[in-house]
């Protein structure tokens, strides 16, 4: 069994528009709406793969229903804390090119004994797990020590702990070792303080980071692939796309790979392997963060693999 932390659910809306002109009426011309949330998208590609997957994280009345049924559907077990406000709300707004721009809702402002059953959800959560996976940004009322003092709660079971989120968060749960941590370009930079943007220094980073106590750090790149560190050095991993439909989510479908080759023990290049298809599978297909198991099946044969010095 694997544990996922998403506190922050979302609805996701997915707008398609012939064009984004700011400051005047956009049309829209097709829409969907899907429960969304890095931790959710985590989740329900781990369930894609066949691993067991408990997800816990945040619902309102209005929608749990609908969570609740898609994620039965999907194969998570789902353990919804309802909230007395309304749950976080996304945009993507794609325009004819495919461009897609973001707006993140800043989400619900949780009372303490919100915050106390998420908490207490998810450690029991852990107990029941070989894995613990904490994604995304923390809800607001949460202190950002907060996925520090999960890492540790894990490691102090002897759990190995994967860690997906950015700044103070990021920065508190790096101090104390997690077993995986997955920036992008962006957050890798944040941390170092400088620009991250070729193969190469992200690869110095990632080794960087080994050397600092994380056993298995993996930097992601984009369409580049990504790179991981461990004892015996550093692996690039990348796959080539005819075409890339939507790549939002794809670093939440990586790090589900990682989570599910960590789990089955495969080596630490074939677990790069697996969560680099399970990204580029997302890019795919216009859902935000979920693959199919066929595309996977289909890209791993065709992710490079290549290890890039020690
Ligand atoms: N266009 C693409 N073609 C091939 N592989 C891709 C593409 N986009 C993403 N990937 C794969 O997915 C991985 C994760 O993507 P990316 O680095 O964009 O994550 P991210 O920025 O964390 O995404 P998000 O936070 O939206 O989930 C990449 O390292 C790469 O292996
Ligand atoms: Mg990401």
């Amino acid at each position: 069994m694997i544990a996922v932390a998403g506190f922050n659910t979302a609805i996701d809306r997915f707008i398609h528009l012939d064009a984004l002109n700011p400051g005047e009426v956009n049309r829209v011309r097709a829409e969907r709406v899907y429960p969304g949330g890095k931790g959710l998208h985590v989740a329900q590609t781990i369930a894609a793969l066949d691993e067991r997957v408990q997800l816990v994280g945040l619902v309102d009345a209005q929608h749990r229903s609908l969570i609740g049924q898609r994620m039965s559907e999907r194969g998570v077990q789902f353990h919804g804390v309802e909230i007395a406000g309304e749950l976080r709300h996304c945009l993507a707004l794609q325009d004819a090119a495919g461009k897609i721009t973001e707006i993140l809702g800043q989400g619900p402002l949780l009372a303490q004994s919100e915050c106390d059953a998420l908490l207490r959800d998810l450690r029991r959560s852990i107990h029941e797990s070989d894995l613990v996976i904490l994604s995304g940004s923390l809800p607001r009322g949460f202190a950002p020590t907060v996925y520090a003092e999960l890492v540790q709660y894990a490691k102090n079971l002897g759990k190995r702990c994967l860690v997906d989120a950015s700044g103070d968060a990021m920065r508190h749960a790096v101090g104390v070792k997690p077993f995986t941590i997955k920036p992008n370009r962006d957050e890798i930079s944040e941390l170092y303080g400088r620009a991250i943007d070729r193969l190469g220094s992200a690869a110095d980073a990632a080794r960087a980071l080994h050397a600092d106590g994380i056993a298995l750090p993996v930097v992601s790149m984009g369409a580049l692939g990504a790179v991981c560190a461990d004892d015996d050095g550093v692996w690039h991993g990348v796959v080539e796309l005819a075409h890339s439909r939507n790549s939002v989510g794809s670093g939440d479908c990586l790090l589900a790979g990682m989570a599910v080759g960590l789990k089955r023990g495969l080596s630490h290049e074939e677990t790069l392997r697996l969560g680099v298809a399970c990204g580029a599978a997302n890019a795919m297909h216009e859902e935000t963060g979920y693959v199919r198991r066929a595309d996977v099946d289909a890209l791993l044969p065709q992710v490079r693999l290549e290890q890039l010095g020690r």
